[in-house]
């Protein structure tokens, strides 16, 4: 399973792809609003100079013509850029066209094993199954990444599936073992990963060990 970083934002963004193992990003909507005053094609541009994975950038029209106009555009910017799009239908007569012309394409708000098949057959290259927005209303999220995963296994479907909407580390340990080929992850829970007390704890006993060595 890859690491995507979840956030537009771009300090964020510079220490996650420091690290070393972040293989793309993706923004939403909600995400771009919380960054004050930019210009969302203006900051695709930042992170697509610095980040060479995908970076998924959404769509606001809800109509297909819309979508795939705004699309086109916000694919011009980069090559890497993903586009994403809410799953409907007009968002996958949106996925199909940019197949055709080779844009890659993101389906994002997919709460059902369905609603990812659909969006798999229409070409998407990747399905954006929300984990903690289900956990939310009594669901259990992860039941859903396997059920597709599994799906697509049978059927031999290369669409990869990035889990999305994750609140915290067991989310990350579940997804790669239900499956997901991707987990998109806020900046926090990412630093949530490093942590363990027997982590800290060894080296402070490395540390006191050293000072304490004959010299
Ligand atoms: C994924 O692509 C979405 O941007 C994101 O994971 C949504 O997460 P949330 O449910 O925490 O808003």
């Amino acid at each position: 399973m890859k690491f995507f970083i979840d956030t537009a934002n771009m300090e964020e963004i510079r220490d996650a792809y420091a690290l070393g193992l972040v293989a793309g990003v993706t923004t939403n909507p909600s995400l771009v609003a919380k960054e004050k005053n930019i210009s969302f094609p203006d900051r695709l541009k930042e992170i697509t100079e610095l980040v060479s994975g995908s970076v998924s950038a959404e769509v606001i029209a809800l109509d297909a013509e819309g979508m795939i106009k705004e699309g086109r555009e916000l694919a011009a910017i980069a090559p890497n850029i993903t586009i994403k799009v809410p799953m409907t239908p007009d968002g996958l007569k949106a996925v199909s066209t940019f197949a055709k012309e080779g844009i890659k394409t993101n389906v994002t708000l997919i709460f059902s094993a369905n609603q990812a098949l659909l969006a798999a057959r229409a070409g998407a290259t990747y399905v954006s199954p929300f984990i903690g927005r289900l956990d939310d209303i009594g669901h259990n999220g992860m039941d859903l990444v396997s059920t597709i995963a599994e799906i697509f296994a049978i059927h031999g479907i290369e669409t990869e599936i990035i889990a999305a909407s994750i609140r915290h580390p067991q989310h990350v340990t579940d997804a790669a073992l239900q499956g997901a080929h991707i987990a998109t992850i806020p900046y926090k829970v990412l630093m949530q990963l490093f942590n363990h007390p027997l982590t800290d704890k060894g080296i402070e006993a490395f540390l006191a060990d050293w000072e304490k060595r004959s010299k």
